[in-house]
């Protein structure tokens, strides 16, 4: 017999993007460049404290440390919710959304397959199948089977990466059978960057709602793709307002407030009646005070402040059009450097891709390769987080990249 109660636990290996940011961080070489998590740098490569957060960290220095209630600061949830829906949307009039504050949007994805499991289970006593994107982003899958669902993934890009897989993406969704779960990257999709047109985005939302789907729309990254929130919560408001179609939306201030540290976000849902909302919400704060009692306060008062204030909102408004901004620059920057070397491949897609990251299409070989020798430290994937470039290194990556091409595309 086994002398320890855990003998039969397995060992799982380090979570892949945080063992990347832990091996760059212990590299003392002055070249290494890190190009592995989704974190902003500014052009000096240092992580940004956003204008409207040091201001807003200014207003609400008195603030006390008493418990927050259960489902969060209430400033802070009323005022993501309207953020996230618009202030005179219908669905916020007929007080038919639930929503609870979040451990940013890994807490907020958990909080809503936990009730999404209690719900299939009391109504129907069957568990639905979660579709997540292939790729998509490493958590997905681990957040919903650990709740207890099957996770199944559907071809998300074309075989050569160049664009969007609608055809696959559109029979997952006619053939999945009612009441499963679909995870949509609501804007500026991890790893792939690449997102739905607003055209796709109405298809989509159409087969969903005919075939009675449930989209829970990961929201990481709102205002950062186009540089307005508005802009990039489109297919969140279609589906809710112009399809009426019940969702769940799990929203994170980690990269559009740089509030990586504080855990701040929201789950929300869009539910078809204020009945059904109060329960669901009931629900929410029972699950929240079993597992965390009640939320972390300073991310809230940091959102809350920026969101309350008038000045606030619009310098916010402005940082996400520098963020963005500095973005596409670095894409295009990356793409010159590359078509300027003559660098055999098709770089093209690096300046077409969305949001924070691209797939360069590079052999795992060829990643290893540019970590080891260079210091250049990307997913093994080859996706590249844009933001840890800039004006002092972009020329490096792009060279090393070149070199590492032609070397083993020789051999
Ligand atoms: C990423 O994909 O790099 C980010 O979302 C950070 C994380 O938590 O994985």
């Amino acid at each position: 017999m086994s002398s320890s109660i855990f003998s039969a636990v397995p060992y799982i290996p380090p979570d892949p993007i945080f063992e990347l940011t832990k091996q760059y961080n212990a590299n003392p070489s002055l070249l290494k460049v890190n190009l592995g998590q989704g974190t902003y740098k500014d052009e000096n490569g240092e992580p940004w404290i956003l204008p409207a957060v040091r201001a807003a960290k200014e207003k609400i220095r008195t603030a006390n440390h008493e418990y927050l209630p259960i489902l969060g600061l209430t400033s802070f949830r009323s005022r993501a919710t309207e953020l996230l829906f618009g202030q005179d949307s219908d669905v916020i009039k007929d007080g038919r959304v639930a929503s609870c504050q979040a451990l940013s949007g890994t807490g907020a994805l958990h909080t809503a397959g936990k009730i999404l499991y209690r719900a299939a289970q009391a109504a129907r006593n069957t568990i639905p199948t979660v579709y997540i994107t292939n790729p998509s982003w490493s958590n997905h899958r681990q957040v919903f089977e650990s709740i207890g669902f099957p996770v199944q993934e559907f071809e998300y890009t074309t075989a050569d990466n160049s664009g969007l897989n609608m055809g696959c993406l559109t029979q997952t969704l006619t053939q999945a059978p009612a009441h499963s779960i679909f995870v949509f990257h609501a804007s500026a999709h991890n790893p792939s960057g690449w997102d739905p047109t607003a055209e796709q985005w109405k298809a989509i939302g159409e087969i969903v709602k005919a075939k009675g789907l449930f989209p829970i729309f990961d929201a990481a990254y709102l205002g950062m793709t186009s540089g307005d929130f508005d802009t990039d919560a489109f297919a969140i408001r279609y589906f809710v307002h112009e399809l009426g179609v019940e969702s769940a939306v799990c929203l994170s201030f980690a990269k559009s407030l740089g509030l990586y540290g504080e855990r701040i976000g929201l789950c929300a849902f869009a539910t078809s009646s204020s009945t059904i909302a109060t329960a669901v919400q009931s629900t929410l704060a029972q699950l929240i005070r079993v597992e965390i009692s009640n939320p972390p306060a300073f991310g809230a008062r940091v959102v809350a402040a920026v969101l309350e204030d008038e000045d606030l909102r619009a310098e916010w408004a402005q940082n996400l059009v520098t963020m963005s901004e500095r973005i596409k620059a670095m894409r295009w920057a990356l793409y010159e450097g590359l078509v300027e070397l003559g660098t055999p491949g098709n770089w093209k897609r690096i300046t077409e891709q969305k949001g924070m990251f691209c797939i360069l299409g590079l052999r795992l070989e060829e990643v290893l390769h540019l970590r080891e020798k260079y210091h250049i430290y990307m997913a093994d994937s080859s996706r590249v987080s844009i933001a840890g470039l800039n004006a002092g290194n972009v020329r490096y990556v792009a060279e090393c990249i070149d070199r590492t091409v032609r070397e083993f595309r020789s051999r």
